[in-house]
């Protein structure tokens, strides 16, 4: 016999759409950060066997194991994103060096969130900014997306599975970190942000707008506006697109409007130009920023609105005489950078992004390689905000169409950002002096045309370059990884191509440390070691400056990294190539580059320290750097070295230790211009606590780094303690970090314990949400005077976040029996191959009985492990007819009366999947059954 069932819809949801359409107005961009439940280790999903389970496994929404809706999470930790669980490990021998030796593994995060029914009929998207490294993510039972690359952000439209009211939307994401895309530490997890976009139906996609202004002549420019709408009815609409081109203090400089007709359930792009005179350029000195606010109007309604960030300047390239910004000439003085810091692992957060930013201009870096993957947008826009050029590199050389979506996302993603100048579409591929090589940066570069030409496309090679086929051919312009002895014949072989280090030095040092000894995973810090392919920071430098012809240079590395430990392997887990440590305390080569990058200001730094005890009389290697003309050295007041200063190579010599005070002297033209002291000090004392910014925002965001260092009776800083430090924190703040920069060290980053490193530690801390008043740090040692630091924290408003909900046990997978006028036995066994009779429905649907009188509604569910410790109540919403209520085939309950009603049952403790079947009787014609949402509490 065929079933005939009608479906009465709840009314709500057609009716809700047409209410609440005229309200579509403004997009909402809301943090999922917080509230997501983790579970470390993979859950296997259940074998599927037998019929009926190899039938509803194949079905949307009705994914099982930790990716089905009703799956119990209640015991698993919960936590708020950015998180990398890498970082929260242990060193460990067996893990990957290149990961630092940390263990990734698989880990699972799930989160349930509520959908206000007033957003029916609004375009919704799930945005994740980055997961490492492989994930596969579930929406409502659903698999919706599978990422690849722990470095590209990916959308997903969720409109058609979202669900309303106390419905919960439930999100699963396996995240596969045993997976590796570097050779470097990369972190595990959810490390970037996650939001749900609410927009109107008609709305501008994600990166949607590109708006990057093109100078016309002297004083003219253009803003080429193009948009992309997404029209998610089925219907196409007039409508009106108006940008207007705001300066930093929001006033309207210029505007455009245009008309376009948006094709229905489709995209639609509209053009329209934006024309200025005169505006302030964007610097690396002045990083002036304007904002491009571009506004969707349908039937003289705003209905969607977006702002995005632009900068007025030009970018010159040559083959000859290098990099112009403006049309001024600039060497690129840039760094490569992997994106971890100390404590945090990849989980940076953004105000992090400032302060390493602020350190690597504090050296006098005006570019940055995103080394070898896209950075953040968070990270983005610090450099817009303070003036860095950016290298902003692709992750996988593959030109298949999964991986050139990787690609061409980045370029839809980040064209608008004035720092950024080059696109990268590789680092060292051994392909690279191929011809498939070729073909392939080809196919890249031609992708990248397709969305932005107003930058040129390179690959940073560390061969082939000399191969009769190869990507230097395909490229605009050509990065040289090393290869220093190679530049000048390129350079004479192809006059006519532009060229840049895009990768060099990998010289090692590490901090206040001065002796290399290889037996004990030691290294100087003068600027003696390098890696057989590299050459030091000075070496670097000369060998790059005296050719007008590059671009510049890229030092590997800025800050050293986690992982990658050259020249050594355990027990050493981290990088040494660092100009700066993982905490970013600068390093000697952070003053070389300063003497040798910044000219507008006097730089002199002297190294080693001078506490060497027990070694009066023995030469000790002295180091300055200096951008005067002549340096001269005293000590304990007696002149024990003068020297010109040579701008490359910098001045040393051996001065025979005497306990006191050194003292260099930098002198220009005859006058004094810069004066260094360093003393030997006595025993540390007491412990200083130095934030790098005295108050915070109280947003659960915001996060600052604060110098731990110990000082002797006299307050100088003791800079060869080694001593451990224990922190207590109080106030609406949390530690969620600890570094030293020791690249030997095991310690844990996490906790509240760390030893100083020749001199220093970080803790870093972040406000919780809603935090207001003042955070205190306390620093103890034993038998030091402790430090006590207070920290603002100023009240701000909350960031826009989804709610977070205790998540609830929803029985809403059901079978419904076929209607009947005879009274079923309620525990009837379904046949195992019968896909057919029986109807899966959701709870929430009344049905009309009208081929008989009583019905059946049968669910398998396993309640939450309390629920089966201590027993629960079902709550049945809205259950009409009368009915009986049987679990495991014992009769609980019997509702007597036909009205539509709440109904609850006590269910007793029980271990494992439990059976409920809910008999309903009506009149014939009725409406009856499950009317509302089945909960288990
Ligand atoms: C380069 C590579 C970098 C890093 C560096 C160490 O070849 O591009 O990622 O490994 O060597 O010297």
């Amino acid at each position: 016999m065929k079933l005939i069932i009608t479906f009465v819809f709840s009314v709500l949801s057609l009716t809700g759409f047409a209410q609440q359409n005229s309200s579509l107005n403004y997009r909402e961009k809301l943090s999922l950060d917080k509230g997501w439940r983790f579970h470390l280790g993979d859950i296997p999903f259940p074998e599927v066997k037998g019929h009926l389970e190899s039938y509803f496994n194949a079905k949307a929404g009705k994914a099982g194991g930790a990716a089905a809706t009703d799956y119990d999470d209640t015991n698993w930790r919960i936590l708020n994103l950015p998180h990398d669980w890498a970082i929260e490990g242990r060193i460990d021998s067996t893990a990957n060096l290149a990961q630092g030796y940390r263990k990734r593994g698989i880990g699972w995060y799930r989160r349930s969130f509520k959908i206000d029914p007033k957003d029916r009929g609004k375009n919704l998207e799930l945005q994740f900014d980055g997961i490492a490294t492989h994930c596969t993510v579930w929406l409502n039972g659903n698999v919706v997306h599978r990422n690849w690359s722990g470095y590209t952000s990916f959308y997903i439209d969720m409109t058609d599975m979202a669900k309303y009211g106390d419905e919960l939307n439930v999100i699963s994401i396996r995240v596969d970190a045993v997976d590796q895309e570097g050779w470097w530490y990369e972190g595990a997890g959810i490390y970037r942000h996650s939001w749900l976009v609410k927009r109107s139906p008609l709305h501008i996609i994600t990166d949607g707008v590109f708006a990057n202004p093109v100078k016309k002549n002297a004083s003219e420019w253009e803003i080429p506006v193009e948009i992309t709408l997404q029209n998610s009815r089925d219907f196409s609409s007039d409508a009106v697109i108006y940008a207007a081109l705001l300066d930093a203090k929001g006033n309207k400089i210029a505007d455009s409007e245009t008309s376009i007709k948006a094709a229905a359930m489709d995209k639609t792009i509209a053009n329209l130009s934006v024309k200025v005179n005169n505006p302030q350029l964007w610097s690396v000195d002045q990083p002036t920023l304007y904002k491009v606010q571009t506004v969707l109007k349908e039937k003289g309604q705003v209905i969607d609105t977006l702002t995005t960030t632009c900068g007025f300047r030009t970018i010159r390239f040559t083959a000859d005489s290098g990099f112009y910004l403006n049309d001024k000439p600039m060497k690129l003085q840039g760094v490569c950078n992997h994106q971890d810091h100390a404590g945090v692992g990849v989980a940076v957060p953004n105000s992090l992004w400032d302060f390493r930013l602020k350190k690597l201009k504090e050296m006098g870096a005006n570019a940055y390689r995103c080394a070898h993957n896209p950075p953040s947008a968070e990270f983005l826009n610090a450099c817009d905000r303070l003036g860095i050029l950016v290298m902003d590199e692709n992750r996988n050389f593959n030109s298949s169409p999964e991986y050139i979506s990787q690609l061409t996302w980045m370029v839809r993603r980040d064209r608008n950002h004035p720092s950024i100048i080059l696109w990268s579409v590789f680092n060292e591929e051994p392909m690279q002096g191929t011809e498939i090589g070729y073909r392939m940066v080809k196919r890249m570069s031609a992708e990248v045309k397709k969305l932005d030409t107003t930058r040129p496309v390179t690959a940073a090679a560390n061969g082939g370059l000399f191969e009769p086929v190869n990507v230097s051919q395909a490229v605009d312009v050509v990065g040289f990884n090393y290869q220093m002895n190679n530049y000048d014949r390129f350079h004479q072989e192809h006059p006519n191509m532009i060229l840049t280090s895009s990768e060099d030095a990998s010289a090692y040092m590490i901090r206040g440390n001065y002796t290399t000894d290889l037996a004990k995973h030691t290294l100087d810090a003068y600027d003696t070691q390098k890696a057989s392919w590299g050459a030091t920071h000075r070496e670097t430098w000369k060998t790059i400056a005296e050719r007008p012809y590059l671009l510049g240079c890229f030092i590997w590395t800025g800050f050293d990294y986690h992982g990658e430990p050259s020249p050594f392997d355990w027990p050493t887990a981290g990088s040494n190539f660092g100009t700066l440590d993982l905490c970013g305390f600068p390093k000697t080569a952070f003053y070389i580059h300063q003497a040798q990058w910044i000219k507008d200001k006097p730089i002199l730094q002297v190294v080693p320290h001078w506490n060497w005890e027990h070694a009066e009389g023995t030469p000790i290697k002295v180091m300055a750097m200096s951008n005067a003309e002549k340096v001269k050295l005293v000590l304990n007041g007696k002149v024990v070295g003068e020297q010109k200063v040579d701008k490359y190579e910098m001045n040393t010599w051996e001065v025979p230790y005497r306990a006191g005070k050194l003292e260099a002297v930098g002198y220009t033209n005859g006058k004094e211009v810069s004066h260094f002291t360093i003393e030997t000090t006595g025993k540390p004392t007491q412990i200083r606590l130095t934030p790098d910014r005295n108050r915070i925002n109280g947003d659960g965001w915001d996060a600052v780094p604060v110098t731990v260092e110990v000082l002797d009776s006299k307050g100088r800083p003791v800079q060869t303690a080694n001593l451990p430090i224990e922190f207590e924190l109080e106030g609406p703040a949390d530690i969620i970090g600890l570094g030293n920069g020791d690249p030997n060290s095991h310690e844990m980053e996490k906790g509240n314990k760390r030893s100083l490193f020749n001199g220093l530690a970080q803790v870093i801390l972040q406000s919780k949400e809603g935090g207001n008043g003042k955070l205190n740090l306390k620093a103890s040692s034993p038998g030091l005077k402790s430090a006590m630091l207070s920290i603002e924290i100023q009240p701000t408003e909350d960031i826009p976040s989804v709610e977070v909900i205790k998540p609830y046990l929803l029985l809403d997978k059901w079978l419904l029996s076929p209607i009947s006028k005879v009274k079923p036995d309620p525990n009837k066994e379904i046949e195992g191959n019968d896909m057919n009779s029986w109807q899966p429905v959701p709870a929430g649907q009344s049905r009309t009985f009208s081929d008989g009188s009583f019905a059946v509604f049968r669910s398998s569910f396993t309640p939450y492990l309390a629920q089966q410790e201590s027993g629960g109540k079902i709550m049945f919403k809205n259950l009409k007819g009368k009915a009986e209520i049987w679990l495991d085939k014992k009769l609980l309950a019997v509702k007597k009366e036909e009205a539509q009603n709440d109904f609850s049952v006590q269910i007793p403790a029980g271990k494992g999947k439990r059976e409920l079947s809910v008999l309903i009787e009506t009149i014939p014609g009725n409406t009856a059954g499950l009317g509302g949402l089945v909960i288990i509490e």
